[in-house]
């Protein structure tokens, strides 16, 4: 049990640290006298002091040192910028960044990927250069998907990672715990400080009996995201147990905890089990699986008689495929009640589009079983009906599905292979077979399905789905089949059923690993210079923001009053603007576009307060920001929610905003307005969100004696009428509020290093 064990197989500085982990969870099991969870032993394992933390579920805010981060290129882009303007010589823990989400779909994998390095060549160049700067290691456009690479080859079991992305906790598949964070959470790991969480709330979800047939893994989410809504999870992170977590793959697993972000958790995980080793055996980290295995008792799972704040109960033997949207993941409906309800509903019943794959759903066993069904299909001489594209999470599962021939069988049904990215997923899609505003129904295999998130068409009606479902959907080509029970007609008009998906979770042959697309940070870093282009538009080096002005804030304007469900994806719209995600001043221009302004429900047509004229939400928030005038957002319930880009907290500060004020926050979006030194702050007494009108203006009162847990008092003034008051609560603490007050947690760190 004393080895070190390296963290994986790519760096010689970064060892596992079970010896310790163990000592941290030993002090806090005594400290609280109580048995802990496989998920709470993973976070007090980390604690940055286990002695002195205080430690209350749901309550605390705690201090982390977690294993390692993982950035994707587009939220790793800012964040590299905050990191260097830190002015420190490398990273203090093992990083890699991932260039998954740049890459465009259009034609096919090959030509794609060589467009979008021509298109983001400066983008790449800077992270490349930036990287083997700074102390780590890059992983080249078309290597695949940030999540898939981490599960291939960075999780392991008991570690604490955070990533700049929503659906890091995909790696909870290999018993970790995996958070999704904001890039200002990665810029205080970046610069050794402790990473602070609010300790989350364990919600248990009980497996029992194992599942069959059409049902795989994606069910089990796809049916809790109906059970908990995209809000059920929040605060709270997600640990499975009971007998049915033996049942499946570590995959499997992997796509459950990606999909957790849909629910709004903190992170899922599965306890450590033979699915894990198997995995970790077949990716080349026997010695990772055989050292987990000497702390699996005390370490690597719950102990006995653990209590969960919550239990859900889900029986695999009698669990049924599930099809979730359109819109959003949580309207959950089984496979045999689709028909009656698409056609209530009035959604479009022919299915356009099949896609599969994703950082979600692109395993090898997921890739297997799709082309079970796909081969199936063909011996009755059918190919697709609908247009299907074939995303690999990773060049190895390409290159793996190209040997055994996953992939031939795909192309033959009609599919067009994606480059090894996020592609359709993140609305990098140019698709041509419908046009914009065409009402229009796609089924894929990913996660999300938001308003205009895959294609750019508020009209386009996204469902989600398993890969295996997806694909009889996509030979069917309409949504009210069901394969558990419905005929199709083969080449000659004749009747029959599609066999259920059979295919191996672990390639018999092993992983293929394709073409090596790794660049390690080179010995001698000094002679490396970071690529910035000073008339870039695509990056700018970063200024700080200013520092409180010490006083209350009297009569601003209300920039947008939102209504309904405001995601990341309304406040700073992915898709063609990701491009900008290293240019503040550029990406600014698409701040809150896509939210729906509640006085004329109208998206980016707001009124300037004082010349009444209607423009887009940027230009006004930009002409208040010039005239010296601050201004606030109002919002409604779980404000935020989505992804975890900071974009959408450094864009209002950008522009000039000083409080976003709601009935609710999701997580991330809530810690990354706090870190730009933004006030996120919820209204007290919801009520008052109905009573504020889009011409009022606001005042907030008691910032000068901002204490934890003190509220504030917000005064209204309409345009006619009496000025009334309304309580506004917060979730600051100490050190956040200090934040605020230097204008950002960035400021704060630079005042720290200069004192
Ligand atoms: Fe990429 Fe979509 Fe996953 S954007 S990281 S494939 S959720």
């Amino acid at each position: 049990r004393d080895s070190k064990v390296h963290q994986n197989l790519l760096e010689d500085h970064s060892f596992i640290n079970y010896k310790q982990n163990i000592e941290y969870v030993n002090i806090v099991r005594e400290r609280l006298g109580r048995p802990l969870t496989y998920a709470e032993k993973i976070l007090y394992g980390h604690l940055d002091d286990p002695h002195g933390q205080e430690i209350e579920r749901g309550v605390s805010y705690l201090k982390l040192r977690p294993d390692r981060v993982a950035c994707q290129d587009a939220t790793a882009q800012m964040a590299i910028l905050q990191f260097m303007s830190a002015g420190l010589p490398q990273v203090a823990k093992p990083l890699t960044v991932h260039c998954d989400h740049l890459i465009q779909a259009q034609i096919g994998g090959e030509k794609d990927l060589k467009r979008a390095i021509d298109i983001n060549k400066e983008v790449y160049d800077f992270l490349a250069t930036a990287t083997a700067k700074y102390n780590m290691g890059f992983w080249k456009p078309g290597s695949g998907i940030i999540h898939q690479i981490v599960l291939e080859n960075y999780a392991f079991p008991g570690a604490l990672i955070i990533g700049t992305d929503s659906h890091t906790p995909n790696a909870g598949g290999l018993g970790q715990l995996a958070i999704g964070v904001g890039g200002a959470d990665a810029v205080d790991v970046m610069s050794d400080l402790a990473w602070e969480l609010k300790a989350p709330k364990i919600m248990g979800v009980k497996l029992t009996g194992r599942m069959n047939g059409w049902t795989s893994p994606k069910d089990i989410i796809l049916k809790l995201a109906g059970i908990t809504t995209v809000k059920g999870g929040t605060g709270k992170i997600v640990e499975y147990f009971g007998d049915g977590v033996d049942t499946f793959s570590a995959t499997g697993m992997g796509t459950i905890c990606n999909m957790g972000a849909e629910i709004g958790a903190t992170t899922s995980v599965f306890p450590f089990n033979k699915s894990m080793i198997d995995y970790l055996d077949a990716t080349g980290r026997d010695k990772i699986a055989q050292f987990a295995q000497l702390y699996h008792k005390d370490l690597l799972s719950a102990d006995e008689g653990a209590e969960y704040d919550e239990i859900i109960e889900i029986d695999l033997n009698t669990l049924e495929p599930y099809v979730n949207g359109p819109f959003t993941p949580d309207l959950a409906t089984p496979i045999s009640k689709m028909k009656d309800v698409a056609v209530k509903n009035n959604w479009p019943l022919e299915v356009k589009v099949g896609l599969i794959g994703s950082c979600t759903n692109s395993s090898y066993e997921d890739m297997s079983r799709a082309a079970s069904v796909v081969k199936d299909a063909a011996t009755h001489g059918l190919k697709s009906k609908s247009i299907f594209t074939v995303t690999p999470g990773s060049e190895q599962i390409r290159a793996t599905i190209a040997r055994d021939g996953q992939l031939e069988t795909f192309k033959e049904f009609g599919g067009t292979v994606l480059a090894n990215a996020c592609g359709p997923c993140i609305g990098q899609w140019d698709r041509q077979d419908i046009k914009k505003g065409d009402k229009n129904t796609i089924v894929s295999s990913f996660n999300r399905n938001f308003t205009a998130r895959n294609d750019g068409n508020p009209d386009t009606h996204s469902f989600v789905a398993s890969p295996e479902i997806t694909t009889a959907f996509a030979i069917a080509g309409d949504l009210r089949f069901n394969p558990l029970t419905d005929t199709l007609k083969d080449k000659d008009g004749n009747e029959f059923m599609l066999k259920p998906p059979t295919g191996v979770g672990l390639p018999v042959k092993g992983y293929d690993p394709g073409e090596n697309t790794y660049q390690a940070p080179p010995k001698d870093r000094s002679s490396v210079t970071v690529q910035v282009s000073p008339t870039s538009d695509r990056l700018q080096l970063l200024k700080p923001f200013k520092a409180w002005d010490g006083k209350d804030a009297f009569d601003m304007p209300i920039l947008i009053k939102s209504l309904g469900k405001t995601t990341t994806d309304h406040i700073s719209m992915a898709g063609p603007w990701l491009k900008y995600r290293g240019h503040l001043e550029n990406i600014s221009n698409n701040y809150m576009i896509g939210a729906i302004n509640a006085e004329n429900k109208k998206a980016n047509c707001v009124k300037h307060h004082y010349t009444g004229e209607y423009a887009g939400v940027p230009d006004t928030a930009r002409a208040y920001r010039d005239a010296g005038i601050r201004w606030v957002v109002i919002g409604g319930e779980n404000f935020g929610e989505g992804s975890s880009r900071e974009h959408a907290a450094l864009e209002p500060r950008f522009l000039g905003g000083f409080a976003i004020i709601t009935k609710s926050f999701a997580r991330i979006h809530e810690t990354n307005l706090k870190k730009q030194g933004m006030l996120p702050l919820n209204f007290a007494e919801p009520a008052a969100y109905d009573k504020i009108n889009p011409d009022d203006t606001i005042d907030i009162l008691g910032l000068t004696t901002l204490a934890p847990g003190k509220n504030l008092i917000m005064r209204v003034h309409p345009k006619e009428g009496e000025a009334w008051e309304t309580p506004l609560s917060h979730t600051f603490n100490a050190e956040q509020i200090e934040w605020f007050k230097a204008g950002s947690a960035l400021n704060r760190l630079a005042n720290a290093k200069k004192a």
